[in-house]
């Protein structure tokens, strides 16, 4: 029997900002197939460094970032690594460009060789799967910041990558759309590496927990993500566990 390679592997990352005497990550071992991995961190400890680092776009002092047991050499990789791996940014206005909803979705599956017909197909199929149904022509900077949210998510999705990196994906939504969210992820069969504060949203998405602890990334021991039914005195306000 073989097994196959991790889709990514980092083997002994480190990495330090330009003109910064310690590194920001140091050593970084890490390994990803299918799971749902949910990333826990102070402010400023390196997540979303890590997530460029992963995706090419900062390049380590020292080690490998490797795609399906392939180390990743230069740009040239890089650039098959990106059409695996969707990366939703922290703010939606970094990742939306186009005018309208259509052409930001679209935008991808065009880079990756489809015809407009093809990729118009595949952008409103997407949309429709995120209950954004009709958002074709809307106007992308007009929307609220929950439907950003969402239209940057179905950029991703139109390329169909086999690993979702989010960063901090829950941040400023309303319970409502955070719940939709919550759904859509739980829904995809992606694998996924999302970075959040938010613990119950880590909780219903992810299997796995890791943090960022002395510049290297580990397993979180203090907190394990559960499931469970349970009757409070707060009725449905949102409430945090494990904080
Ligand atoms: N381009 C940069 N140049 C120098 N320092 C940076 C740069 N980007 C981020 N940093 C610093 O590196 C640290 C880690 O940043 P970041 O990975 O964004 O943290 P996190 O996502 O965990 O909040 C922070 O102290 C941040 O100020
Ligand atoms: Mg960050």
């Amino acid at each position: 029997m073989t097994t196959l390679p991790p889709l990514i592997e980092l083997r002994n990352i480190t990495y330090s900002y330009p003109g910064r005497t310690t590194p920001i990550l140091e050593e970084v071992n890490f390994s990803i197939c299918d799971e749902r991995i949910g990333l826990i961190g102070p402010n400023g400890c390196g997540k979303t460094t890590l997530f460029q680092i992963i995706m090419g776009l900062l390049t380590p002092d020292r080690g490998e970032v490797l795609l399906e047991g392939m180390v990743m050499a230069g740009e040239k990789d890089f650039r098959i690594l990106r059409r695996k791996l969707g990366f939703l940014f922290q703010n939606s206005d970094d990742q939306l460009f186009s005018p309208t909803v259509l052409e930001d979705v679209a935008f991808g599956p065009l880079n990756l060789g489809s015809t407009a017909e093809e990729a118009r197909e595949i952008s409103g199929r997407t949309l429709e799967g995120l209950g954004l149904k009709g958002f074709e022509d809307r106007i992308t900077h007009r929307l609220s910041g929950g439907e950003k949210k969402l239209v940057a998510l179905a950029t991703i999705l139109s390329m169909q990558p086999h690993l979702l990196l989010l960063d901090e994906p829950s941040n400023n939504l309303d319970p409502e759309t955070r719940e939709r969210l919550i759904a859509i992820l739980r829904g995809l069969n992606q694998a996924h590496i999302i970075i959040s504060h938010d613990l119950d949203f880590l909780a219903s998405t992810c299997s796995h927990l890791y943090t960022i602890d002395k510049r290297r990334l580990i397993p979180c021991k203090e907190k394990q993500i559960h499931s469970h039914d349970h009757i409070h005195p707060y009725g449905d306000h949102p409430h945090q566990h494990g904080t």
